[in-house]
């Protein structure tokens, strides 16, 4: 089995009190796991060095079967623009922009015209069952429908990485379901997901399940108990 995310005996502490780990943990390409846990045992702290928005204290994470040194910014910038997409509870959109606009607002940074990337946007809001929203202003759209163009954006540079953090957090039951549904299908085209929830009723669509308690990690379902 191929690797894509390796986390190897990393914790993490702030202001010296440690909040996580020190943790292992391995995310296979087209696996959805899900990790979740009461507020404030670390899963957030996990997924922030899971997408390399910081660093651990202790261990190493590799991406891909590249070891990713602390401190080499060059890296961490090239796999958090290009390889690893990330969306949370709050979906940061845009409001006065476009649909479409806010799924090429990914390409900013990237060097590439963004009308390079206009038919891969348009090809994955029509995935995400938006294509007939695309032209709209993003404040017209519904909670779910928010989320599933921040899950659009984040696919934009075709990532081997999804991160989402309380995705469906604001969101009522139908609206998770289908931002669940648009996160399995991501699974299925053979991105790895990883998933924090505090949701249960959500826990079905996941192929494997982690639970996070102050910090220490214990596996509830190994890869191919469900869904796949
Ligand atoms: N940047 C930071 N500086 C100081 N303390 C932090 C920082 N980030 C997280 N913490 C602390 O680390 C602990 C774990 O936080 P974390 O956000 O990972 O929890 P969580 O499991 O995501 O909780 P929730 O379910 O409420 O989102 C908490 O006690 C939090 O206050
Ligand atoms: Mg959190």
């Amino acid at each position: 089995m191929s690797v894509l995310l390796d986390v190897r005996g990393v914790s993490k502490s702030f202001s010296g009190r440690r909040v996580l780990g020190p943790v292992s943990f391995t995310l296979a390409p087209g696996e959805f796991c899900a990790v979740t846990g009461p507020s404030g045992s670390g899963k957030s702290t996990f997924l922030n060095l899971s997408g390399f928005l910081d660093t651990p204290d202790t261990g190493e994470i590799r991406f891909a079967g590249e070891t990713v040194p602390a401190g080499d910014v060059r890296t961490v910038t090239r796999l958090r623009r290009e390889k690893i997409g990330m969306i949370f509870q709050s979906v940061f959109l845009l409001p006065q922009r476009s649909v479409l606009e806010n799924v090429l607002f990914r390409a900013r940074y990237s060097g590439i015209p963004r009308e390079k990337f206009m038919a891969r946007a348009l090809a994955l809001l029509d995935q995400l069952g938006l294509a007939e929203r695309s032209g709209q202003k993003a404040r017209l759209l519904s909670g779910g429908e928010a989320q599933r163009v921040a899950i659009a954006r984040a696919l934009l540079t075709d990532p081997a990485l999804l991160l989402a953090d309380e995705p469906t957090g604001n969101l009522d039951a139908e609206s998770a379901e289908e931002v669940m549904r648009a996160l399995s299908d991501c699974a299925a085209r053979g991105i790895g997901v990883l998933l924090v929830t505090h949701n249960p009723a959500l826990l079905h669509h996941v192929h494997t399940h982690v639970e996070c308690r102050e910090g220490h990690f214990t596996e509830k379902r190994e890869p191919g108990g469900n869904a796949r």
